[in-house]
């Protein structure tokens, strides 16, 4: 089934609007959402969109191709699907429908620590080709009983963070009073009976459950309650000590996200990692923070001979991955991105985005006569501001 296009939705604008008519409000908004008031959130895009590329029309051309190396592996493009938590709860089976899409377009898929499947079921539907993203628990036998289950099922890439050291401040979510599985208050049951389809596709595959996490926590948290299991589970504040032991028994590639300055990036490398992915996690974490098109300019600039460096936050659209890259990230990641294209067309929903996606930025290189993905930063308007 790959390759599914649907031309009444040609853009992410175009997927979000249908999802939030089709999901619950708590579910779009904890999507949706940034922080405090969402300045970050905006600037992410606005700023990246400040990019541009110059176009060469009269060269000689011989094509474009968005195919990729990254880590010795070829993707299809430049651009994977970023670890997303409680992704069951926006749209019923969203991480199996993702992984599934992204086996298929030959991009890579990241599961989080505290999404709604499993690392075992996720390895299976990649065939050990997916990321797994590890929130850092407090006990070293969760942490190694964790990685034990990423390296039974074939994972090979490993994603840590940085950016959680609290847990972000969102208005909404706290209005709506978040909760895994939907705390059935008169206000959800209005928003759940507004949505029939999402209502019965849940009612269908069960209530939404953390899965890979489903042998430690305990049942029917809250989102309040689930904070606090979070910050006695897993201690998001991470540091060298932390880190060492991680890079000395994970033998596959080791990826730092969340790196928004310098410093960080050059620890990073210090500790023997093999990526970083300059994100402010979608600006929902620091709304006084810069959007991450900047650091990622300034840290591709410094350290991009000695890391791979890769870059997500605000992107919406090819030509959004065609300025990144440009702008000096070897790849990208998109989050809210694919999940609105999940809840909007449900099982076709991943693969509708990933063809929009690709379509666009063979568009852009054709357009701009760039051969290669790795030749996208000899398009760059370069600028003394970042
Ligand atoms: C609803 C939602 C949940 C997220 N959950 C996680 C998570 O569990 N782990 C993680 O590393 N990042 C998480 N992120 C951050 C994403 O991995 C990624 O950094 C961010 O979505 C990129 O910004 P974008 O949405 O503008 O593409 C989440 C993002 C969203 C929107």
């Amino acid at each position: 089934m790959a390759n599914y296009f649907n031309g009444q939705y040609p853009s992410v604008e175009d997927l979000r609007s249908r999802a939030r008519k089709r999901i619950p409000r708590f579910a779009f908004e904890y999507l949706d959402g940034g922080c405090n008031e969402d300045v970050n959130l905006h600037k992410n895009t606005a700023e990246l969109r400040e990019v541009e590329l110059i176009p060469h029309y009269l060269r000689d051309f011989w094509g474009s191709s968005t195919k990729t190396s990254l880590f010795g592996v070829e993707y299809d493009a430049p651009v994977g699907v970023a670890p997303v938590g409680l992704q069951g709860l926006m749209w019923p089976k969203a991480p199996e429908i993702l992984a599934r899409a992204a086996v298929e377009h030959n991009l890579p898929f990241c599961l989080s620590t505290v999404t709604t499947s499993s690392i075992e079921t996720i390895g299976e539907i990649t065939e050990g080709r997916a990321w797994f993203q590890l929130y850092h628990p407090t006990e070293d036998s969760l942490r190694d009983d964790i990685l034990r289950r990423c390296r039974e099922s074939g994972y090979q890439t490993l994603i840590i963070l940085c950016d959680v050291p609290t847990f972000g401040y969102r208005p909404r979510d706290i209005r709506n009073g978040l909760a895994m599985p939907p705390k059935m208050t008169l206000s959800n049951m209005m928003q759940i009976l507004g949505r029939p389809n999402w209502a019965l596709r849940t009612l269908l595959h069960g209530q939404p459950t953390f899965k890979t996490l489903t042998p430690y926590i305990p049942k029917g948290l809250d989102m309040a309650q689930l904070g606090k299991f979070m910050d006695q589970t897993f201690s998001g504040r991470l540091n060298a000590e932390k880190i060492k032991p991680i890079r000395d028994q994970w033998k596959g590639k080791l990826v730092l996200k969340g790196v928004a300055n310098e410093s960080d990036a050059a620890e990073a490398i210090r500790l023997g990692l093999d990526g970083i992915i300059v994100s402010n996690h979608g600006g929902r974490q620091l709304d006084a923070g810069e959007s991450s098109i900047k650091p990622l300019t300034r840290i591709a600039k410094k350290y991009g001979e000695e890391i791979v460096v890769m870059q997500d936050s605000g992107l919406r659209s090819g030509p959004d991955i065609a300025r990144s890259i440009a702008s000096g990230a070897k790849f990208t990641w998109m989050g809210r991105s694919f999940m609105y294209g999940t809840a909007a067309l449900g099982d076709r929903g991943g693969d509708h985005t990933m063809t929009m996606l690709k379509k666009q930025l063979q568009q852009v290189m054709e357009q701009l006569c760039c051969e290669r993905v790795e030749d996208l930063p000899k398009h760059l308007v370069e600028k003394t501001a970042h």
